[in-house]
């Protein structure tokens, strides 16, 4: 009986503590709960039902602490990405006719966004509400002109929204980017979250299973990570998953070993060497597509992708090696960043529609991921 008085009393001491620690906005819906936080506009922890009664999971990896977002060696968990996330080969590229030289942190490459991205940058919230069993946050960001070598000042609001979900699956978590400029200048803002089904510091996900509305591949030039620009058919290659396939069942490929695993990028929705024409204003759709769904086998929680942006990034936590939330210590592949934005090198690369934003246009990127719960799958029987 003492033994649950100080449990409780610990609890209570461990929730003052997290308290202290974050100025995290915490979102409700009737079964889950999101928090974010100012800096990267990050998606900090993302909580569903477990399976014993009152029991909450935390799907996605982060750390307990804010500052520990701004530490350098933090690989962008939960943070948006800005103002251009991926990559831009050589760091430079060129608007009407002139050259711009960003900020070089990975080798030769500007890396999302530069050495300082918009996911150690300090968003101030500028509204936030609730409706219902619904509730929003909207984080805004100014990036000032030359800021990491981009041109032009760009005026960025992020808007997180927790709703039920029509179908009585944990719920909907929407994600609404809109940005606007002063002058020309690439923009591709996008989350970069890290999933973990069976909960974060759990250990490896490379169980789960991906399914995700992508015929092509976007390979890279050789053995760096930069798109060629062309577009591969993943039919019977390692990169197929028009259907439900482990992220595991292809990960130790030889011809995956200089990334360490997944770390890839797929043309979304049929998309290939049509895809410059058959976008507009940055989006495929005005609402947000069904891309994919992640899928814990175990545990039967799953997460479904919605997107109007045209790529895919896949990046199985190849280089995970760090202290994380709630005590866990995350290790290769205990965690699968999944990114939906615009295709890596694209202000470099024709073939890809253009991430250039021009005074008087509005960036808009959406993005929204559903929560849901299989039930769980039968464990594989010894007699087969
Ligand atoms: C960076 O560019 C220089 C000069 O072209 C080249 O020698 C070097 O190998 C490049 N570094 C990387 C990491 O690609
Ligand atoms: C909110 O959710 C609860 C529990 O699911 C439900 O009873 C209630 O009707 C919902 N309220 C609204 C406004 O949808
Ligand atoms: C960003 O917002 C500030 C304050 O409202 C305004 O002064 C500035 O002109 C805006 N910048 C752009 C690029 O719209
Ligand atoms: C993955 O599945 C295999 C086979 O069912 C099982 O032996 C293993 O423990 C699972 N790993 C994790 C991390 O769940
Ligand atoms: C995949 O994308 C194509 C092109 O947008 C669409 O026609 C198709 O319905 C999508 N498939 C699924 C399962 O959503
Ligand atoms: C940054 O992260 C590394 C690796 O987890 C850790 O060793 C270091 O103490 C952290 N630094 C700060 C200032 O938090």
């Amino acid at each position: 009986m003492s033994g649950g008085v100080l449990r409780l009393a610990a609890l209570a001491m461990l929730a003052a503590a997290a308290a202290a620690q974050s100025d995290a906005v915490v979102l409700k819906n009737s079964r889950m709960e999101v928090h974010i936080l100012p800096t990267g506009a990050t998606l900090q922890r993302v909580l569903v039902p477990g399976r014993k009664k009152g029991e909450m999971v935390d799907v996605v990896l982060g750390f307990d602490e804010e500052q520990s977002y701004r530490n350098g060696s933090n690989p962008q968990m939960g943070s948006t990405l800005g103002r251009v996330g991926g990559r831009i080969a050589g760091a430079r590229f060129e608007i009407d006719g002139v050259e711009y030289r960003t900020s070089a942190n990975a080798g030769n490459d500007t890396m999302h966004g530069g050495e300082i991205g918009w996911d150690r940058r300090q968003f101030s919230v500028v509204d936030k509400g609730e409706e219902g069993n619904s509730s929003w946050v909207t984080l805004e960001y100014q990036s000032p002109g030359g800021e990491m070598g981009f041109p032009g000042a760009v005026n960025c609001t992020v808007t997180y929204t927790l709703r039920d979900d029509e179908d009585g699956e944990y719920g909907r978590l929407e994600y609404e980017v809109k940005a606007v400029t002063d002058q020309p200048t690439p923009v591709s803002v996008y989350l970069h979250p890290y999933f973990n089904l069976a909960g974060q510091g759990s250990g490896s996900v490379l169980n789960h299973t991906l399914v995700m509305n992508s015929s092509y591949l976007v390979p890279y030039a050789g053995q760096t990570p930069v798109p060629s620009g062309e577009f591969a058919p993943v039919a019977g290659t390692i990169y197929d998953f028009q259907t439900p396939t482990a992220l595991g069942k292809h990960v130790d490929s030889p011809k995956l070993e200089w990334l360490g695993g997944y770390d890839n990028v797929w043309a979304l929705f049929g998309l290939g060497a049509d895809a410059v024409g058959a976008m507009q204003d940055f989006q495929v759709a005005a609402e947000p597509q069904w891309a994919a769904k992640l899928l814990d086998p175990e545990s039967g929680r799953g997460v479904e992708f919605y997107t109007t942006a045209p790529a895919m990034i896949v990046y199985t936590g190849n280089g995970l090696d760090q202290p994380g939330k709630d005590g866990a210590q995350y290790k290769a592949h205990d965690g699968v960043a999944i990114e939906v934005g615009q295709f890596p090198n694209a202000v470099n690369t024709p073939t890809f529609p253009s991430v250039v934003l021009r005074p008087g246009q509005e960036y808009v990127n959406r993005a929204a991921w559903r929560f849901t719960q299989d039930r769980p799958a039968k464990q594989p029987s010894n007699a087969e």
